[in-house]
């Protein structure tokens, strides 16, 4: 699925059940990152006219899952705390080296993008099919399918402003580098923990 090459373990669900205010809250955060990301996408790349339609447009379907993960957070009682530091962002800016061509930094930064989307639908899906709270699995279904989309817009516009065949072969490369990390997490209530 999304050519992840590792699945999560189902177990990290468990972990997850048992502290649904932290994984509310970093997911929020991961809301609130995915909005950013589009915005600093139109301000950094405001040449490439069709990334700009679509990032706007993202920007105001994310900005709307952080209100819908915050509306979650006080129907329950809850405050939105403090941001956590995620592991997972830290390692995975490590795969990509810092300077190049502009159309290189753009490429990067959609092929990050792309597989922060990939995996948070994986692991929306997985916690839409084992949570026991049934309100809660629902809510992580439709959210899923958003994410879907975004994966595919962004790996689809990395192949269209890059070379396709350095793309792919960069997006081989970044898998297998994400499946290591991952081998390391999947043991903490965080999205991408
Ligand atoms: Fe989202
Ligand atoms: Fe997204």
């Amino acid at each position: 699925m999304l050519g992840l090459k590792l699945p999560t373990d189902p177990r990290w669900v468990n972990i997850v059940e048992k502290n649904i205010e932290e994984i509310l809250t970093d997911h929020a955060f991961c809301e609130q990152k995915a909005t950013s990301t589009a915005i600093s996408l139109i301000v950094s790349f405001p040449e490439y006219t069709e990334l700009v339609q679509e990032m706007t447009a993202l920007v105001k379907e994310e900005i709307s899952h952080f209100k819908m993960v915050h509306d979650k957070i006080i129907e329950r009682g809850w405050t939105l705390g403090r941001d956590r530091r995620d592991d997972y962002v830290i390692e995975l800016m490590k795969f990509f080296p810092k300077g190049g061509s502009r159309t290189t930094q753009l490429v990067h930064r959609l092929l990050y993008a792309a597989l922060i989307e990939a995996r948070s639908c994986e692991r929306f899906r997985l916690l839409s099919e084992e949570l026991e709270d049934q309100e809660l699995a629902t809510f992580y279904r439709n959210l899923m399918v958003s994410e879907a989309n975004h994966y595919t817009m962004f790996l689809g516009f990395a192949r269209q402003y890059g070379e396709k065949k350095e793309v792919d072969a960069k997006w081989q490369q970044l898998l297998e580098y994400e499946a290591k990390i991952m081998s390391k997490l999947g043991n903490s209530e965080a999205i991408h923990g």
